[in-house]
């Protein structure tokens, strides 16, 4: 996908952990290898959830550390806060005009909080903020200001990338051929990210290990993945433990054939097993690992970059907005 503009945005809401690394990040990163990227800290999209700007602020530096940490190309990729482009708060409120109540009332997250209301029966609406309800424009609005051709997203953002392509399709029938037809790319099958209790790694769950803990609550961390109980001489099933399915996403070829083994074999105690995935993870992250303790030390050096990230976003974003009130109001 060379020569394509890609563009995604991460929402502000939590501490990054292994099951965002492995889901998106790393493929991310490696896209801005070789493509122009606009990647952003969507923060404007976490306010109809988070209230507190502090929490905001603090999880944004974490996202933005944390990439620049792992090493985003920083001459392909722009990286900025969602909230410095003036522009998506403009396109936005534009979008509405051709975007039909009923395509919000179809989105996945408002229905579902519509269905459990009507279950309590409750008011359908009880804690909808417009935030929530106009999130897909927003969404439509980043995708479609910086002429995006490829929108990497979780498979749980998909429906709202066919949003954006229909808002983008509305607009396009009623002012003629603006907007590119952004497509939807849903990360390379990386299975479900086992998480300390087995089930998939989420903040909901509680049961995340963060990207960046320092080396000794990492180690904790993985010492608490839930097993079952098999002695250290029985054979283990590899394919259904949370250590060995870890393990396979930071070790080569030959290495995960060589752990694999030492779980059918028999003869390799759970702890021992734990050790050996701590390790692997533990070397593989280290230098990043300082990179982003630097760096969250030195947040000067985040903004610098942000800022740098906002003056080249606005000005593709600009350009973009001008077009479009050009052709709306005349
Ligand atoms: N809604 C996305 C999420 O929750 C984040 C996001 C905001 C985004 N704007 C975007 C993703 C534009 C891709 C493109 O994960």
């Amino acid at each position: 996908m060379d020569n394509k503009i890609v563009l995604t945005g991460i929402k502000p809401t939590g501490t990054p952990h292994l099951g965002n690394y492995i889901g998106a990040l790393k493929s991310l990163i490696k896209c801005a290898e070789t493509n122009k990227t606009f990647v952003f800290i969507a923060d404007l999209h976490a306010l109809n959830l988070i209230k507190d700007a502090s929490k905001i602020r603090q999880y944004s530096y974490e996202i933005a550390g944390m990439l620049i940490a792992l090493g985003l190309n920083l001459e392909n990729a722009v990286l900025f806060r969602q909230s410095d482009v003036n522009a998506v708060y403009q396109l936005s409120n534009l979008l509405m005009n051709v975007t039909p109540k009923g395509l919000m009332n179809r989105a996945h997250s408002y229905k579902a909080i519509v269905e459990k209301n009507t279950e309590s029966g409750i008011d359908i609406d009880s804690g909808v903020n417009m935030g929530l309800y106009t999130y897909p424009v927003l969404m439509a609005a980043d995708i479609l200001l910086y002429n995006s051709d490829i929108v990497p997203v979780g498979a749980d953002q998909k429906q709202h990338v066919e949003f954006a392509r229909d808002i983008a399709g509305y607009f396009n029938n009623t002012y003629g051929e603006i907007f590119k037809m952004p497509e939807p790319v849903i990360g390379e099958d990386n299975g479900i990210i086992p998480g300390l209790d087995g089930r998939k790694m989420s903040k909901s769950y509680d049961n995340t290990i963060p990207l960046f803990a320092p080396e000794n609550e990492l180690k904790k961390k993985i010492m608490r993945i839930i097993t079952d109980s098999k002695t250290p001489e029985e054979p283990k099933n590899p394919d259904e433990s949370t250590i060995f399915q870890l393990y396979t996403h930071f070790a080569n070829e030959a290495e995960t054939a060589e752990f694999r083994k030492m779980f059918t074999d028999g003869g390799m105690g759970y702890g021992t097993a734990k050790t050996i995935l701590f390790e692997k993870i533990n070397s593989s992250l280290a230098k990043a690992r300082e990179k982003y303790e630097y760096l969250m030390n030195n947040k000067a050096e985040i903004d610098t970059i942000l800022q740098k990230g906002a003056e080249q976003a606005s000005v593709v974003a600009d350009k973009t907005i001008k077009h479009v009130k050009k052709v709306m109001l005349g």
